[in-house]
């Protein structure tokens, strides 16, 4: 029998964090605040150093690169940087530029970090920079020695089809083996994935609801209310479907819908995750509305003819013993009436119909649902009907709520960037995408991209184009508190 696997030591190794792209958006936004508060939350290493990397037309010095630093934790941060626990972690950060051809600053800072910690700390690369870098960074890493032995931490987007995404990992695997490559993925980090995880395995009254027998359909639905917020340089050669499906839906969907693995360890997680891909039908472009909001035209940078797609509703089948014939409903877009990011699973009806009609009228073809609200701080809700008070027999609808915020130890959850940053310097992948499940799927997303449907315009504020209603049917998107 298969032995649990060990819970993962808290406290990672000595570490030499090296982020590439650190004078960047996302180093700015997400990385130096993540790091800050992990520090805060005593979950850093014992010793750690982090060295800022750019190219040398970008490059601070370690002076400018800490007030960069506490710059992006006072903006973007959760604790303010100041008091002993700032200095400290101000004391930690080093910068080295780096070119193709011209890495030495960086290797310079990097060794000299490695010395200042002795012993032999690990090396953990964060590539925080554009796709079109991407190549020339990770040959500059091999090139200069500062691969060997690192882990390195890959950013989104994985490639924009089969080809770009086979040409990727093969870039990435000559100079890195998958045992060290980290496919960052924030959704991953949320609290309520491995909740799911939890939900599923570590309870009978759940999992043996998880199957066909018993479950209609499933939504996984991240409406955004935000727009493009003037990223159209980067939006109109992606589209939703790219920025959010592949990554972050399709990955919530690989959990939700697993076999229980052999044990919660990295390859057994991964392993089952990938079988759930390669189980996923070619995705029918019959079965997708795409959207663009009334608007999106007219945006700075934005192609007034532009077909790109501002919103996702998609269908899409899992061939496997569990899940034959159970529709997996997807939706993400934005400029939408609401933010939720919500795993819907629908129950099926009871096979007999023993309750009269005027008893059912008001709640008639509302199923019995399993809510995961995965947004922080996540809740889980199983709604079900009852009998009204009174002396007749009528139906009404009733929910039971497990809400994380107020419950347990809710201040030391850590946000998706932040869990993830953790995991990937205790070396454990569990929550990290493997390059055969990267390529599956853009093998599954091959037919939509080939020949995606024309997008339908959509009313800032709705819920999507007039489409997605047909698409669902029978079924309806959930709405928040059941409508
Ligand atoms: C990013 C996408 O990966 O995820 C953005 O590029 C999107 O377009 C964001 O807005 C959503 O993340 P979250 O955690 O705010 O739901």
């Amino acid at each position: 029998m298969a032995q649990p696997a060990p819970s993962p030591d808290p406290s990672p190794a000595d570490h030499v964090i090296v982020l590439v792209g650190a004078t960047g958006d996302l180093a700015r936004r997400k990385l130096l605040p993540g790091l800050f508060h992990l520090a805060t939350a005593g979950l850093m290493p014992r010793q750690y150093r982090i060295v800022g990397s750019a190219p040398a037309a970008e490059a601070l010095s370690d002076e400018d690169f800490r007030a960069h630093a506490r710059q992006a934790v006072a903006e973007f941060g959760r604790a303010r940087p100041e008091g002993p626990a700032w200095r400290q972690f101000e004391a930690a950060l080093t910068f080295g530029a780096a070119d193709p051809g011209a890495s030495q600053p960086l290797v310079t800072a990097v060794h000299e970090a490695e010395r200042a910690l002795g012993g032999s700390p690990r090396r953990l690369v964060h590539l925080a920079v554009p796709p079109v870098a991407f190549t020339s960074v990770i040959g500059l890493l091999g090139a200069s020695g500062l691969a060997d032995d690192a882990r390195v931490i890959v950013e989104k987007p994985f490639g924009t089809d089969l080809a770009s995404a086979r040409a990727l990992n093969a870039a990435i695997h000559a100079v890195f083996d998958e045992s060290r490559v980290f496919r960052i993925d924030h959704f991953l980090g949320k609290e309520a994935v491995d909740n799911i995880l939890a939900l599923r395995f570590a309870n009978g009254l759940f999992e043996p609801l998880w199957n066909r027998e018993h479950i209609s359909h499933v939504q996984i639905d991240v409406p955004e209310q935000i727009d493009i917020q003037g990223r159209a340089h980067f939006f109109e050669g992606t589209g939703t479907f790219r920025d959010m499906v592949v990554t972050h839906l399709f990955q919530l969907l690989g959990f939700v819908a697993m076999e229980p693995p052999v044990a919660l360890e990295a390859q057994s997680l991964r392993d089952e995750q990938a079988k759930v891909f390669h189980s996923m039908r070619p995705v029918d472009p019959a079965r997708v509305v795409r959207g663009q909001y009334a608007g999106y035209r007219g945006e700075p940078g934005v192609d007034p003819a532009s077909d790109t797609e501002t919103f996702i509703a998609l269908e899409v089948e899992i061939d496997n013993w569990r899940w034959a014939g159970v529709p997996f409903q997807l939706r993400t877009g934005k400029a939408l009436a609401e933010g939720r990011h919500v795993v819907t699973l629908g129950l099926r009806e009871p096979v007999l119909r023993m309750f009269p009609l005027d008893a059912r009228a008001a709640v008639d073809g509302r199923p019995n649902e399993l809510v995961v609200d995965f947004a922080d701080p996540g809740s889980l809700t199983a709604r079900f009907l009852v009998k009204e008070p009174g002396p007749a027999m009528q139906l009404e609808e009733a929910a039971m709520t497990f809400g994380y915020r107020g419950s347990f130890a809710a201040e030391n959850s850590l946000e998706g960037y932040e869990h993830l940053l953790l995991e990937a310097m205790l070396g454990d992948q569990s929550l990290f995408t493997r390059s055969d499940g990267i390529e599956r799927l853009w093998e599954v997303a091959a037919p939509l991209l080939d020949a995606p449907p024309p997008v339908e315009a959509y009313a800032p504020g709705s819920w999507g184009p007039a489409g997605i209603d047909a698409l669902v049917a029978p079924y309806r998107w959930h709405l928040p508190d059941g409508r």
